[in-house]
């Protein structure tokens, strides 16, 4: 199979995490989201135990999402830390975000791979996420916050003890383009050894 390369390498760079203060409101369809997820359960996975859970939000579905972030956020908050205007912009995010996908380690019930392995996996499958949202031209990024690693938000996901919520990812429709991302160079990174 013969690739363009140079247009493949562009879609790495054009891939970016954007927030969904910047989502135009607009509502994908659920068809697209089926596909991205298709292209999600393609991540590489050791002994194909295929870790990757999703459960995704949308419609009323966001609201009471978003309500169970706040919840979670007012009660693991100290009053002095408390800020109204986070708590309030939680029910106000259904406005402009289209699916939210929370994004789940299914423990292998064999324990056939180590744990990190299989949280390894799954943000494999996550990249794939990114990506297709990039090559659909939509926003959309990966968030630990709302609670992710609560015990509130586990027992809301309906996760098993041995299986671990890592996180949301955001979905709407972009505003406008945005810069290519940028890194530290990777030279910086890397050790060849040639003997
Ligand atoms: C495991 C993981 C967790 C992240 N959690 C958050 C988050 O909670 N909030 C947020 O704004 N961005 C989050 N991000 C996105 C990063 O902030 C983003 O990748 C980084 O700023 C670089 O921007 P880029 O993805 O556009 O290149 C997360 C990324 C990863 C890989």
């Amino acid at each position: 199979m013969q690739y363009n390369i140079s247009e493949f390498n562009e879609l790495l760079k054009n891939r970016r995490s954007v927030g969904t203060a910047q989502y135009t409101g607009e509502k994908i369809d659920d068809s697209i989201v089926r596909q991205i997820l298709e292209n999600a359960n393609l991540a590489p996975t050791h002994r194909l135990t295929e870790p990757w859970r999703f459960k995704v939000f949308v419609g009323k579905g966001l609201e009471k999402l978003f309500a169970k972030m706040a919840e979670i956020y007012q009660v693991h908050t100290a009053p002095e830390k408390f800020s109204q205007e986070k708590y309030d912009k939680f029910f106000e995010q259904h406005h402009k975000v289209s699916h939210v996908i929370a994004i789940c380690m299914h423990r292998d019930t064999q324990n056939r791979v180590p744990e990190i392995e299989e949280i390894c996996a799954v943000a494999c499958a996550v990249q794939n996420i990114y990506l297709s949202v990039t090559a659909y031209d939509l926003a959309g990024y990966w968030s630990t916050g709302g609670g992710t690693f609560t015990q509130e938000m586990k027992s809301f996901l309906g996760l098993a003890a041995q299986d671990q919520c890592l996180g949301f990812f955001y979905l709407g429709c972009k505003a406008k383009d945005y810069p290519s991302t940028r890194r530290s160079s990777i030279e910086d990174k890397t050790e060849w050894i040639h003997e």
